[in-house]
């Protein structure tokens, strides 16, 4: 039915990253990524066809709050995708958008893939349009979030990189229900983090490091690929690792320098790694910000909690696991 629907869209985390942006114009990545899309973190949108002409409305929800209009910031960022949706829906509406998250803003967590997931969805869904996984995939990627691609399927999902129909969108690489794996938060840093991701796409390529990067990410992200086939955290987790340190690494060397990590973020990775000598199954990657996500096996997630729990630096742990992807629900928002 057209007229009005919501969707809710989980956040992801990536164990390869996508880094570096080669085309801004369609946001096609330098390298393919690799994530698992979580659960407990999402974002719900309503959308609402109004049938004229006329400027779009944005509404947005904070933590504890009611519904307000969304400030001038955040419409900027939603205007022009709603623009790009309708051009491509080729109808002279205009869309009324209600958002929230499930996770607080300020909990340092990403929220523009869950965001921009929800939104293209909901406006497919709101339209009475149906597309592909596939489809969603592209749509979602020309907000400019490119990590938005994978979130629109649940599981592991895999994002390549290069040019051409089955490139440009993200694939499942195992369903949530193949492997059950955890994501413990340990949130460092609760305000949004000082420099962007899309200002750190941009920074990339004059990292001394980049090109190197490149050429390992191919062999990389097989290895993680197939330890996720494979069940085998022992080879997910060194790899894992290695990724996102790599990841910063880049961030690091890049020019102006790009440093997202706080002291905190070293104390959980080595609490990490004295937690994997004790044989406890946990590997720590952190995205564009300080804070860490520890990828567990369900047995392991109660000793990461308790141990990482302790450092004075962690100022809440929010508790995760691999997800099914959107679904469209019926309580709206609007
Ligand atoms: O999709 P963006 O532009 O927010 O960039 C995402 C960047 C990382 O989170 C660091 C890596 C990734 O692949 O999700």
């Amino acid at each position: 039915m057209r007229g009005k629907a919501t969707v809710i869209a989980p956040a992801n985390i990536a164990f390869i990253k996508y880094w570096g942006t080669q085309d801004w114009d369609r946001t096609l990545p330098f390298n393919p990524s690799l994530s698992m899309t979580l659960r407990e973190c999402f974002t719900r949108t309503s959308v609402e066809i109004l049938d004229r002409a006329g400027s779009d409305e944005v509404f947005f929800k904070a933590h504890g709050r009611s519904m307000e209009p969304a400030s001038e910031a955040f419409s900027q960022r939603v205007l022009p995708h709603l623009a790009r949706l309708r051009k491509w829906a080729g109808e002279e509406v205009s869309f009324r958008v209600a958002t929230e998250n499930s996770f607080p803003m300020g909990a340092g967590m990403a929220s523009s893939a869950s965001g921009f997931a929800a939104l293209t969805l909901a406006v497919v869904a709101a339209l009475g349009r149906q597309v592909t996984g596939e489809e969603a995939s592209v749509l979602a990627r020309l907000s400019g979030s490119g990590s938005a691609a994978r979130s629109v399927l649940g599981g592991y999902v895999k994002w390549p990189a290069g040019e051409g129909p089955e490139e440009e969108h993200a694939v499942q690489v195992a369903s949530a229900g193949h492997w059950d794996l955890r994501d413990v938060v340990a949130v460092l840093q609760e305000q949004a983090k000082e420099v962007s991701s899309r200002e750190g796409h941009e920074r990339a390529p004059t990292s001394p490091y980049f090109e190197p990067r490149q050429r390992l990410l191919h062999d990389r992200l097989e290895r993680v690929r197939k330890a996720i086939l494979a069940r085998d955290f022992s080879a997910l987790a060194p790899t894992v690792e290695e990724e996102a340190i790599d990841l910063h690494l880049i961030a690091m060397s890049s020019s102006p320098p790009i440093f997202y990590w706080r002291p905190g973020t070293l104390e959980v990775l080595a609490a990490v790694r004295r937690l994997r000598q004790e044989g406890v199954e946990v590997c720590a990657t952190m995205d564009a910000g300080a804070n860490v996500h520890m990828i567990c096996t369900p047995d392991s997630e109660a000793a990461v909690a308790e141990v990482v729990g302790r450092i004075p630096d962690v100022s809440s742990l929010i508790h995760d696991g691999v997800g099914q992807g959107p679904m469209t629900v019926d309580e709206h928002l609007l």
